[in-house]
């Protein structure tokens, strides 16, 4: 694939169509098309399918048949060999995953490249930890043997976003086939590509026919299907609060496990006695990636009076300093995934500056400076607004930072946990006391304490409060896919 080919737009050859099932793409029950967007440009650029509850059906009984026939009784060395083996695979097709990968959801390319990375080690990871799930021995009395085994919840769902599409996957579907469970993905109808491109290098590595089924097409007509599916037996959906809550009640008819992660408005703490240049970094990364279309995105700069001034010019400074434009020519800020999306940012802006909210940098829509097209919207910092304001309650999911003063790390403490979210929170201190203790009172999954989004694979990841429960990420990811079956015998 030439980047410059695309660019002038050449139609991409080989791209995946149909649904996943059974180890092949078909077209699917009616065959409806719908069209994935290039958000750089704002244009379409390929074609997939819209399924139907019959495909839904079609990839569960798949699924079901290759859990029950196949892949539960595999061995666990064996899964693990697929596992590397499919790692293996998307290290050699990085290129081409991260191209398709910008083009579908917009992010710059090297930070597609990172998430093509991240999804090859999720898989590295969860293929060392198949063959060390152990269950316990309890201690009971003597002429007794109790002992715990993990099984595989067998037959998982998979609801998927678009900000980060091949990642998210990745990051679900390994635990759950190191576990031996089986699985249906629907990736989100901004950007089903590299989901289906993922599944087919899974066959190529080794996996059997029927273990990983992706379903493509709206939540409404194959994501709705598939949780409700009474053959389902765990669903692990990453998205919004309202469709995170329509899951859960669609998976209790069924009693079906969920783990949510339902995204956040993470404050990221600055204290006057922290490391200048590391915190000036990691607080516009922590907002600007991928066009701050990040769950974990740190959108709220918890910083005390000491350093406010200097410190938030700085920030502006940098920020009206940075390249913005078509993902493939590797910008450091890209296009939002959706003109919806746009137009979503857009409002939070509209309503803050009629409230009287002082727009410090950005706050416009603006386009790739080179062909004048695409969903963009300026990198923006707003000037320290009150805890009930909407720009420091609601998750934008856009390039947006708001700014909250705080009096004292006491008063840090208190404004970074005013909030119905918990899902991840950062920390610049160079006094460790502080950031210890601020670590423990803070009520989120995940603390990065001197480096946002410190962290891989290895480490669990999920939310408090609103942004969810359960947890992916390390072993207890893995733990999310298992069955816990305790054994008591009576010996002699
Ligand atoms: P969404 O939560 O509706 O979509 C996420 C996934 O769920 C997609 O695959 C979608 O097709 C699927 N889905 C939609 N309705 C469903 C249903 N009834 N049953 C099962 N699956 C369903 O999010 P949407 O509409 O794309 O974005 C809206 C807002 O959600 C964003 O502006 C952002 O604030 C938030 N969001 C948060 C994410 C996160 O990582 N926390 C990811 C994506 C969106
Ligand atoms: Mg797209």
């Amino acid at each position: 694939m030439n980047i410059n080919d695309i660019l002038a737009g050449k139609p991409l050859k080989g791209l995946p169509s149909g649904h996943y099932i059974c180890g092949r793409f078909v077209p699917g029950e009616n065959a409806t098309m719908m069209e994935s967007f290039d958000p750089g440009r704002g244009e379409a650029f390929a074609q997939f399918t819209n399924g139907s509850a019959t495909d839904v059906d079609t990839a569960v009984e798949s699924a079901r048949s290759a859990f029950l026939g196949i892949w539960r009784k595999t061995a666990a060395s064996e899964r693990a060999q697929v596992l590397l083996q499919a790692a293996r695979l998307i290290r050699e097709h990085a290129e081409c995953l991260a191209i398709v990968e910008t083009l579908d959801c917009g992010k710059p390319l090297n930070e597609s490249l990172g998430d093509i990375r991240g999804a090859a080690r999720a898989f590295e990871y969860y293929a060392g930890a198949c063959d060390k799930l152990q269950g316990d021995t309890f201690p009971l009395p003597r002429g007794y043997l109790g002992y715990s085994t993990y099984e595989p919840v067998g037959v998982t769902a998979h609801v998927i976003p678009w900000n980060f599409p091949i990642s998210t996957t990745a990051r679900s579907l390994a635990p759950a086939l190191a576990a031996g469970c089986t699985v249906v993905a629907k990736p989100a109808e901004q950007t089903p590509l590299t989901a289906l491109m993922l599944a087919e290098l899974l066959s190529k590595a080794g996996l059997p026919n029927g273990v990983c089924n992706v379903v493509t097409g709206t939540g409404a007509d194959v994501g709705a299907p598939l949780v409700a599916h009474p053959d389902v037996d765990q669903v692990t959906f990453t998205g919004s609060v309202p469709t995170g809550q329509s899951v859960m009640r669609a998976a209790a008819d069924n009693v079906t496990r969920v783990v949510l992660e339902l995204g956040g408005k993470s404050p990221v703490v600055v204290l006057n006695d922290c490391d200048w240049d590391r915190s000036i970094d990691g607080v516009l990364g922590a907002i600007f990636e991928n066009a701050g279309q990040v769950c974990s995105a740190g959108s709220r700069l918890v910083i005390e009076r000491g350093i406010h001034d200097r410190f938030v010019e700085e920030l502006v400074t940098r920020t009206k300093a940075m390249t913005i434009g078509h993902g493939l020519r590797d910008p450091q800020f890209g296009p939002v995934n959706s003109a919806a999306q746009l137009e979503k940012v857009a409002g939070f802006i509209d309503r803050a500056r009629s409230r009287g909210a002082e727009v410090l940098t950005g706050g416009k829509v603006t386009s790739d400076p080179e062909t004048g097209k695409g969903w963009f919207y300026e990198p923006t910092i707003i000037a320290d607004r009150p805890s009930d304001d909407e720009l420091v309650q609601e998750e934008i999911f856009g390039p947006v930072l708001t700014v909250q003063i705080a009096e004292d790390p006491a008063h840090a403490l208190a404004l970074a946990n005013d909030s119905k979210y918990g899902l991840v929170a950062g920390i610049y201190t160079q006094d460790v006391s502080n950031a210890l203790a601020m670590a423990r009172d803070i009520d989120a999954g995940q603390i990065f304490i001197n480096e946002y989004f410190a962290g891989g694979i290895e480490v669990p990841f999920g939310g408090n409060k609103l942004s969810g429960f359960g947890r992916e990420k390390g072993l207890e990811g893995l733990k999310s896919y298992c069955k816990v079956k305790s054994v008591a015998a009576w010996i002699d």
